[in-house]
């Protein structure tokens, strides 16, 4: 263990040990259950819970409140842990449980450091060849500083946000955050005029307003994105008991992060906006979907099972589940279930991809960025609870990353050449040949990785060909409004 490490540590232990921190943050500090989000049904549940340009890219201020968070928003991404330490990953693991105190939020918190940056180069991102380019989620997080990273290199972004409202609002943010980022007023009014933003209102959580989307986009027949970037996402309160739902009564986690962007894929797809001559998608997925993994091993494991909740909720044509696999309302597994979900969707739509004449020149692949305490992901956890973390994880620790660093990982897997050779891998910060977790997967490559054991099995018991059916049956057999 290195002296740093030593160090921080002890600060941890001291830091928790003062009163009110020590006792358990549950009963000092209460959780708040999730408000449910706008326009969402939320019912009890039935049952008991258990830039080649003169611009500097760092996020400044801006960027950070507009994600809900804080992060130092460094470009410079901290140096990585001693990875020749053998007993890195345990004593960050057995630290972080210990600032836990056994919480679920745990699971959200303990994914392994991505360690470094990997921004597509300048070479790397094709910069001679402009692209257009659609972000769910562009609003906070990760989704917007990708967004801006791009449209800074002369990208065309789609702005997908929750509501029109927000989507305005962060292209003015961009803008503003390019402006004073220019190294003087000639180069920022150059910049600026070159941004090509458009915000438009695409809402996850209802299958109508990503209807409207679609619709909306531009219709001279030649309209076709590039990139897609299926990045959204929610997670709710970890103790929350209710279940809150989407429009149409799906779940609201996985009704969200999973089927909103599986019903606006099938729209895209359908409808050719997504270039069928060496277009992308990128699923952001989580090492959160891995049981083997250490935040994904943290309280309830994902598992979609016998999907029994997909298949009873077509079954009955309600629409209405609790969690995929027909099992009891727990909202920490319903994050790490939909983060399994997107995996299997990316996997499964690269099969189809490759089986159609039409669209086997589109690419399809998920990754995940790494833990970033910073973004709004953890808005609804305790905050006192999650700003500690985010100081412990990212300043002492190091082992959370940047905003910035995700929006780096985005655009990679958006514009690396690299990743455009293939499909349907998992990009994770791991070497070819290494052990995922292990220490040799520290201080080496974001590159292709193996995903959870339950999403190969379901490639090879037909369960993700059934749960593709199932999604399918849900979002576009409807005759729910
Ligand atoms: N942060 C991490 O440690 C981490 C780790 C692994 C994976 N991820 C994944 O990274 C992705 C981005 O998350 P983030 O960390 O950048 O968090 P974030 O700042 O909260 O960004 C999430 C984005 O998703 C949007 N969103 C949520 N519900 C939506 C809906 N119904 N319709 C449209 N947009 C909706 C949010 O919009 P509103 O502001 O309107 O809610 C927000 O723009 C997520 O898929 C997350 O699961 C994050």
């Amino acid at each position: 263990m290195t002296i740093r490490y030593r160090v921080a540590r002890s600060l941890l232990v001291v830091l928790l040990c003062a009163p009110g921190l020590a006792c358990g943050f549950a009963v000092v500090f209460p959780s708040r259950a999730v408000a449910p989000v706008g326009g969402m049904i939320s019912s009890p549940s039935s049952r008991p819970s258990s830039s080649s340009r003169s611009v500097r890219t760092n996020n400044n201020d801006e960027d950070e409140k507009s994600g809900g968070g804080s992060n130092d928003g460094d470009c410079s991404i901290a140096g990585p842990p001693n990875p020749s330490s053998p007993s890195f990953v345990a004593n960050r693991r057995s630290t972080m449980e210990l600032l836990c105190g056994g919480m679920a939020l745990s699971s959200l918190l303990l994914s392994p450091s991505t360690a470094h940056a990997y921004a597509a180069s300048d070479d790397d991102a094709g910069s001679g060849s402009m692209k257009r380019i659609l972000i769910t989620g562009s609003n906070s997080g990760i989704g917007m500083d990708a967004a801006r990273r791009m449209a800074v290199r002369g990208h065309e972004v789609v702005l997908a946000c929750r509501t029109l409202d927000k989507a305005k609002a962060a292209a003015d943010r961009i803008r503003t955050n390019v402006a004073n980022d220019s190294e003087d007023a000639v180069d920022a009014m150059a910049l600026l005029k070159s941004l090509k933003l458009t915000p438009m209102e695409c809402d996850l959580a209802d299958l109508s307003s990503i209807d409207s989307f679609v619709r909306n986009l531009r219709n001279d027949g030649e309209y076709a994105f590039d990139a897609v970037c299926y990045n959204a996402g929610l997670a709710r309160n970890v103790d929350a008991r209710d279940v809150a739902r989407t429009r149409q009564g799906y779940e609201l986690t996985v009704g969200t992060n999973h089927l909103g962007h599986f019903y606006l894929n099938h729209l895209l797809l359908g409808g050719n906006r997504i270039n069928e001559n060496g277009g992308r998608i990128v699923v952001t997925a989580s090492s959160v979907h891995d049981p083997d993994s250490p935040g994904g091993s943290q309280g309830a494991t994902a598992t979609l099972g016998d999907l029994s909740g997909f298949e009873r909720a077509v079954a009955d044509g309600s629409g209405r589940f609790d969690m995929v696999d027909g099992g009891w309302y727990n909202a920490d597994k319903a994050y790490k279930d939909s983060k399994l979900c997107n995996i299997i969707f990316a996997r499964e739509l690269q099969r189809r991809l490759s089986a159609d004449e039409r669209t086997r020149n589109i690419i399809a692949n998920s990754f995940t960025p790494g833990l970033i305490v910073g973004t709004g992901l953890f808005r609804d956890q305790n905050q006192v609870f999650t700003k500690v973390f985010d100081v412990a994880a990212t300043k002492l620790l190091k082992v959370g990353e940047t905003t910035h660093y995700g929006g780096g990982a985005l655009e990679y897997m958006t514009l690396s050449a690299k990743v455009g050779e293939r499909g349907g891998g998992y990009y994770y910060y791991s070497e070819p040949g290494s052990s995922k977790y292990g220490d040799g997967a520290f201080g080496r490559q974001f590159d292709v990785s193996e995903v959870s054991k339950e999403a190969r099995a379901c490639d090879d018991d037909g369960r993700a060909k059934r749960f593709w059916e199932l999604s399918e049956e849900l979002t576009l057999n409807r005759t729910r409004s």
